[in-house]
């Protein structure tokens, strides 16, 4: 089927939906200038997750670890939302939902307008404390004190998901609640390589709740035979045209 042909298959079928839910990865912001992990230019192209994103690496050189996370805070700051996350904020009209859990630990989805977002990897702008459970927002870029300490002395960390970590508690449950209501027309997966296998499983729980599911991406990903459709390009390209033609009331 031509893309052309997949793209009108797709906006017919978000035109007539109601409830539709999206799961985003680091391809989405790719076009608001944030590195991606895995492409050919991506962070773990020129960094190893092993000295930056695992609570060993954070134990054995904190100063390292809060260094890199900080001029990724810094970047991130200069960062605005693209088409992509515009046309997703775009989607949401009365009597139609639509429900974004992101791996991103950006907030541009946040700032493009999106009001239900379900952040599954924490947030690069929320630091936390080990000791005390203090949990604070810092949206200092570059930070004042590195590493940030804790008023109860003990250093802070970056409050995200490294690798070996379980996934927060409370969005799990968010994202798991809202696959049992089910009735779900459209499942976007964006700018993901699906790398996850929870990712996967939850654009599976999308199907059988009834959703069409469509990857965005210019090329294949981990999920594999899911896909109804697969629309090939940048998501910044994509999703736009999803919203193009007037569409009709969703009554
Ligand atoms: N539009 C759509 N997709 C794009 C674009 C774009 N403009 N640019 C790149 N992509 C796609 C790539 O083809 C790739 O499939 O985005 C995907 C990015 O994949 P990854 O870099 O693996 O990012 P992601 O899937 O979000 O990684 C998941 O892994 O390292 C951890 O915590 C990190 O949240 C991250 C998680």
């Amino acid at each position: 089927m031509r893309a052309v042909a997949r793209t009108a298959r797709v906006r017919e079928r978000l035109a007539k939906a109601k409830n539709v839910m999206v799961i985003t990865g680091a391809g989405i912001s790719a076009e608001s200038g944030v590195p991606t992990f895995r492409d050919a230019r991506g962070l773990w192209k020129e960094f190893n997750p092993l000295d930056y994103a695992t609570h060993d690496a954070f134990e054995r050189d904190p100063v390292r670890v809060w260094k890199w996370y900080d001029q990724r805070r810094v970047n991130m700051a200069q960062a605005r939302p693209n088409p992509a996350h515009r046309a997703l904020a775009a989607m949401q009209r009365p009597g139609r939902r639509v429900f974004i859990v992101t791996q991103n630990v950006d907030d541009l989805h946040e700032q493009a307008g999106s009001k239900e977002v379900v952040h599954i990897h924490g947030s690069l702008w929320r630091i936390r404390c080990e000791r005390d459970g203090t949990v604070l927002e810092n949206r200092e870029a570059p930070l004042s004190e590195l590493p940030p300490t804790c008023m109860c002395g003990e250093v802070m960390r970056p409050d995200i998901v490294w690798f070996g970590e379980e996934l927060p508690r409370q969005p799990v449950e968010r994202i798991l609640h809202y696959l049992l209501e089910g009735g779900i027309d459209l499942c976007l997966v964006i700018g993901t390589e699906a790398t996850f296998g929870y990712i996967v499983q939850w654009a599976l729980q999308a199907r059988e709740a009834g959703a069409m599911v469509v990857d965005v991406n210019p090329r294949d990903t981990g999920l594999g035979s899911i896909v109804d459709v697969h629309l090939r390009g940048k998501a910044g390209d994509v999703l736009p045209k999803l919203l193009q033609e007037t569409e009709p009331e969703v009554s």
